[in-house]
This record gives structure tokens, sequence and C-alpha cells, in this order.
């Protein structure tokens, strides 16, 4: 289909509660998917979520599309490609640990953020068939970032201390981590 536009932080459609989707395997649920796994490649994102390409529906993608690391998280556990429609999550201890993440709606710039270690998640894929897993760790946190998508929650709302919260290339000036 195509790359679309991200839109960025400030943006009225990333603060938005997202609507569920009441119809699988339509042309245009079809076609959503496809611009999201377009956008995704296009940005090495580790995930994305529809109304970051202005679609407010609860719809998200993560993972490994392609068979090689993603080079913005190049020491992260392989997440599986994964289509997740009206999700819920439900974390499954009050454990919880801090981690950078990145976001492709707030480009160049990285925070640490609190997520639940653990996690049992469900929804449905595409088609309507169910989704349910029980993760940790990268995965878990992958999950939780897209979702809160859903609920006009970005990563930096979440910071605990904004000091740990800047750009990239200052953090990381060793590495060549993309612009997101
Ligand atoms: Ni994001």
């Amino acid at each position: 289909m195509a790359v679309k536009n991200v839109l960025r932080m400030g943006e009225p459609c990333l603060l938005l509660k997202a609507a569920p989707v009441e119809q699988f395997d339509t042309p245009e649920l079809h076609a959503l998917i496809e611009d999201l796994e377009d956008t995704m490649l296009a940005q090495n994102g580790a995930g994305i979520a529809a109304p970051q390409i202005d679609v407010s529906l609860r719809v998200v993608i993560f993972g490994q599309l392609q068979s090689e690391q993603n080079p913005r998280y190049p020491d992260a556990d392989i997440v599986p490609y994964t289509v997740l429609i009206n999700p819920v999550l439900t974390p499954i201890s009050t454990e919880m640990e801090d981690g950078w993440e990145g976001c492709l709606s707030v480009p160049g710039l990285r925070g640490i953020v609190p997520r639940y270690t653990k996690l049992h998640y469900r929804g449905f894929d595409q088609y309507g068939n169910e989704v349910d897993r029980l993760v940790e760790g990268f995965h878990a946190r992958v999950v939780q970032h897209e979702c809160d998508h859903l609920d006009g929650v970005l990563y930096p709302m979440r910071i605990n201390d904004l000091s740990q919260f800047g750009y990239s290339d200052v953090f990381f000036p060793n590495q060549d981590i993309q612009d997101d």
C-alpha cells in the first residue's frame, strides 16, 4: 500500500482514545495493516499504532517483519511480528522495570520509562483470530508502549525522572541510532 506520514507529538489524533474495530477481515482493515507495515518498515520502528498514521482505531502492530535485528534495538530479544486489535492488557505482577524507549512520533529523543515486566495480553488479528500471550521483558515493554497510543498516552507522559529524557545522539553519541 503506502508509507504514511507519522504524526508527531502535538497532533490531536495522538491524544484521543481510539475506537474499537467492529468488523474483521475487511478490505479496509487489510489496507490499514499494510499501511502500518510499510510505515513501520520504512522507519525501522519496533512497532506502530494506527493513531500514529491518523487512524483512530484500536490497532497496533509490532515485532520483526524482517529476519535481522532491529538496528534501533540491537540488544533486544526478538519479538515475533504481531497484529493486535482491540487489545486487553493485564499485568501479571506488580513488578516494574525502567528501560529506554523512543517513539516514531517523538523523533530523535529517548527516555527512561517504567513498565510492567510481565504481561498477559489478548486481542485479535486482522482476520478475527484470537491472540492470547504471556510475555515479559522487551516484548512486554513494546506491547505496553504501543497500546498506550490507543488511549492517547505517549511515553514522555510516563517518564518519572525528566533528567532521563533527551536527544538520542546526546545520550548515545557512539551509537548509530536512527532518527526514529
Ligand atoms: Ni510510539
